[in-house]
């Protein structure tokens, strides 16, 4: 028995792929187009491990999918492959239409084909499992209730309209073919291998080089915060018992505003690994605001709780301590993706942005 798992090089999808053999010991055959957010040294402790096979590959290559489907059989397909970075897309949206939607019909095809010819037991078991995000039901006011699954959709930027174009087209292939889908969407991930764009890694490796710590707008913005092996476990209980057809919302009950994110990841800091020059919060910096930026995300997770006994298992405070020690105990890491490609996205994202007060 295997899984076929899109993305498993990215932050979320090795996670999940490290997590899924250590925790069931079965296959993962792990298609990866190894973009710049792809990076084989997550799955380094896999090397030589027959349970691991890494396929170089486009999601949008319908033949290759084919092939990888008729050869391994897997009883699932746990698709992460996307592009994932917000502040990307509104620099570049056509490669998350193409990948994100594109991709994801490319998949959707394929598996329906494949599914199609099976029979009996392994076409009864055979799952879909479509990882999305709550970003697609938009922006929620301060006092409003969490979003919970029939929230409707109302996507701000390109990329989490991408990913709700995706998740409409999962939806239909099971309403209009069978196709035995489940969607989750999730809440904003943390924890190791998290890639330095985004918000609490980017500032624990400012910090440690001295460099600004760059918030958006007010920093008052709202996310709600899972640890990411978290977010595994809920993928693994929704795949073995979710009803089919059915969305779950994933979420840490953790609503943090960034400022407050910045100044707790500076203090661990001064704890952990102070700065000679001064405490690190002397480094944040208020810089203009993302455009179309969304104030508040927060996840309610009952459905997952009630149906399939789902809750984190990690607090905020466990979490992020526990990932600030990861990020000062894997300084190679960090360095390694750190290469030129990302030095040019950081120049490109932040130049133009001038500094402010909140
Ligand atoms: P990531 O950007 O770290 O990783 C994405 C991975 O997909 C990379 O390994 C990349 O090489 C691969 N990829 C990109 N385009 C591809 C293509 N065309 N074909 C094959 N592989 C391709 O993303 P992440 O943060 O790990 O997110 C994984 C999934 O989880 C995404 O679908 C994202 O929308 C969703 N999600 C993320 C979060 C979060 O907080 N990071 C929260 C909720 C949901
Ligand atoms: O909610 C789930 C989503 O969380 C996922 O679907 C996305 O793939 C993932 O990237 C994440 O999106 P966000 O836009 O919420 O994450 P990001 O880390 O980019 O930003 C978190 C918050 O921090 C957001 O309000 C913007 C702010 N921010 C971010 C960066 C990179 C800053 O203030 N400064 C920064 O430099």
């Amino acid at each position: 028995m295997s899984l076929l798992v899109t993305g498993g090089a990215g932050f979320i999808g090795s996670n999940f792929v490290l997590d899924w053999i250590a925790t069931t010991g079965e296959a993962v055959v792990n298609l990866d187009a190894l973009t710049y957010a792809g990076n084989l040294r997550n799955l380094a402790s896999l090397q030589g491990d027959a349970r691991h096979v890494f396929v170089q590959g486009d999601i949008c290559d319908r033949a290759l999918i084919d092939r990888l489907l008729a050869e391994h059989r897997p009883r699932a397909i746990v698709h992460f492959a996307a592009e994932s970075h917000v502040d990307r897309s509104i620099h570049g949206p056509g490669a998350f239409v193409r990948t994100n939607v594109e991709g994801t019909f490319a998949l959707l095809e394929a598996a329906r084909a494949h599914w199609s010819g099976l029979g009996g037991a392994e076409k009864d078991a055979f799952r879909f499992h479509h990882v999305s995000t709550d970003e697609v039901y938009g922006s929620l006011a301060p006092e409003a209730p969490a979003f919970t699954e029939t929230h409707a959709y109302e996507p701000n930027s390109p990329y989490s309209a991408s990913k709700a174009a995706s998740d409409h087209l999962v939806r239909a292939w099971h309403h209009t073919y069978g196709l035995p889908v489940v969607t989750t969407n999730c809440s904003n991930n943390y924890g190791p291998y998290h890639f330095p764009e985004k918000l609490i890694p980017l500032m624990i490796v400012n910090a440690l080089a001295g460099k600004p710590l760059p918030v958006y707008g007010d920093g008052r913005q709202i996310r709600d915060w899972l640890y990411v092996t978290d977010h595994c476990s809920a993928i693994r209980a929704v795949l073995e018992r979710g009803r089919l057809g059915e969305t779950y919302n994933i979420g840490g009950w953790n609503e943090q505003a960034n400022i407050d994110i910045v100044r707790l990841v500076c203090a661990l800091l001064d704890e952990l690994q102070p700065d000679p020059a001064g405490p690190y919060q002397r480094l944040i910096t208020y810089v203009t605001d993302r455009p179309g930026h969304d104030r508040r995300y927060a996840i309610d997770a009952r459905k997952i709780e009630r149906e399939l006994g789902w809750r984190p298992a990690e607090t905020f405070e466990t979490g992020i301590r526990k990932t600030v020690e990861w990020y000062l105990a894997h300084t190679d890491w960090v360095r390694e993706v750190q290469s030129g490609s990302y030095r040019d996205w950081v120049a490109q994202n932040y130049a133009a942005r001038t500094p402010g007060s909140a």
